[in-house]
């Protein structure tokens, strides 16, 4: 039984005023909710009033990147040691922002993913292909590289705290989706890719999110389907009324 994952990534938004406001609303109209985790992701300058506010509640709190080292001179990065510290969970590795305006590429992110499992955060690694790629019906393709390069070396000793999100790139913003079917294709065939990598069992453990202008309108449709296990949601995270019927989509 997968426990269904809302994430809410709020990206360069909300200083820490508004985040505060932001997370009690949200921590009212969802604080209790138990079927699904719902999980913040702030900007790293909101997460210690985010962590307050959510205090005593079901939702917890993740950040959006983080470095692959503890400590040293690394001007402007964030040790995932900091997050836990904040009172994280979990972390998002590889947002195609990430590695679209960041250079952020599969070595670097299987170095992230290692450090930030190995200090006890869930990490939320995304993946997913830009419009261009999927034209060119090089969907799988792009997805088994950014697998099979991302994974190296990685072990879900427990899969239950490992979770995938499929962010097709040119659903991110756009109001564009995939539709439920092409959401699904996407999802099975990359927890095909990681059974081959770990075993079935743990393959049908691990969470896959979809992520790409998930809206209160289309939220059931696309978690409706069998290898969706929540979403990772955007704009539409930043509101939280919002958010909250994308959690309570059922
Ligand atoms: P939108 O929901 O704004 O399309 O963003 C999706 C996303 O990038 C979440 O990480």
């Amino acid at each position: 039984m997968r426990i269904p994952i809302i994430a809410g990534n709020w990206k360069m938004h909300k200083a820490i005023s508004e985040a505060r406001t932001l997370a009690s609303e949200i921590v009212q109209k969802v604080g209790d909710v138990r079927e699904v985790q719902v999980v913040l992701c702030p900007p790293f300058t909101a997460l210690y009033a985010v962590a307050e506010t959510i205090k005593g509640s079901s939702v917890e709190l993740g950040g959006q990147n983080c470095h692959y080292e503890s400590k040293g001179a690394y001007t402007g990065e964030v040790a995932p040691e900091f997050l836990t510290d904040m009172g994280c969970r979990y972390v998002i590795i590889g947002h195609s922002e990430r590695r679209q305006y960041f250079k952020e590429d599969d070595q670097l992110l299987n170095r992230k993913l290692k450090k930030a499992m190995a200090v006890g955060l869930i990490p939320i690694f995304c993946i997913g292909e830009t419009l261009e790629e999927r034209k060119k019906e090089q969907t799988f393709d792009v997805l088994r590289k950014q697998v099979t390069n991302g994974l190296p070396g990685i072990q879900a000793d427990d899969p239950s705290l490992f979770v995938v999100a499929y962010e097709p790139v040119w659903a991110i913003g756009t109001g564009l989706t995939a539709t439920p079917d092409q959401a699904q294709e996407a999802h099975r065939y990359v927890r095909d890719l990681l059974a081959g990598l770990w075993g079935t069992d743990a393959a049908e453990t691990v969470r896959i999110q979809y992520g790409g202008s998930v809206k209160p309108d289309n939220a059931a449709e696309l978690m409706g389907q069998p290898d969706i296990d929540g979403a990772l949601v955007g704009g539409a995270s930043l509101e939280a009324d919002s958010f909250a019927k994308i959690v309570k989509h059922k």
